[in-house]
């Protein structure tokens, strides 16, 4: 039987979509998709990526120096140091003695003062102001604050005892308060971090 040409395009009764129209739209379906897919996999990695490399704020964070020549035996001041308060305390002579004078073997995490001071400055106690407990800020840094049963740091969130060298004598919190990396560049500066 001959075909007649009447100028209209007959769709393809299976709805396959073959046929050389069918295959281009499929192909650019699926082109289309792995553009999209790829498009969201450079997205979803950027921020990670990004995320890993430490920001210029924090880079400038990494190690702060202090000049301690104002604080004088009893006092301390709080600084920070990545965004974490720091306490730097001039110990009395009083209060070395008084670290000293506990056995470091009862103690709940057994640190001597000479485990946590540099070699030389052991009235230089340097620890971060974060209880170990929930980390709240203890008191005891600032004239006048309260110090606690020991003489040292007293957290009123949960009531955790420190003493004279930082160290946790009664309360929740499981450790001594942490003692940052720092290094004396001088008699008068301390380098934290
Ligand atoms: S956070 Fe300091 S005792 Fe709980």
């Amino acid at each position: 039987m001959a075909t007649v040409d009447t100028g209209v395009e007959t769709m393809d009764p299976s709805g396959s979509g073959d046929g050389e129209d069918g295959v281009r739209r499929r192909d650019f379906i699926h082109i289309a998709a792995v553009s999209f897919a790829g498009a969201g996999a450079v997205a979803t990695v950027f921020p990670l990526v990004n995320q890993m490399n430490p920001s210029a704020d924090v880079l400038a964070l990494a190690s702060t120096e202090v000049d301690i020549s104002a604080i004088e035996p009893g006092q301390a001041i709080k600084t920070s140091w990545r965004k974490q308060p720091v306490f730097i305390r001039n110990l009395t002579e009083a209060e070395i003695a008084d670290a000293n004078s506990v056995s470091v073997d009862e103690l709940r995490d057994p640190e001597s003062l000479a485990d946590r001071t540099s070699d030389g400055k052991e009235n230089w106690l340097i620890t971060l102001g974060v209880c170990t407990h929930l980390g709240c800020v203890p008191l005891g840094a600032a004239q006048g604050e309260v110090k606690g049963e020991y003489g040292g740091y007293f957290c009123p969130c949960h009531g955790s005892h420190y003493d004279t060298a930082a160290r946790i004598r009664k309360g929740p919190a499981p450790t001594n308060l942490e003692v940052p990396e720092h290094e004396f560049l001088t008699d008068t500066v301390v380098k934290i971090g």
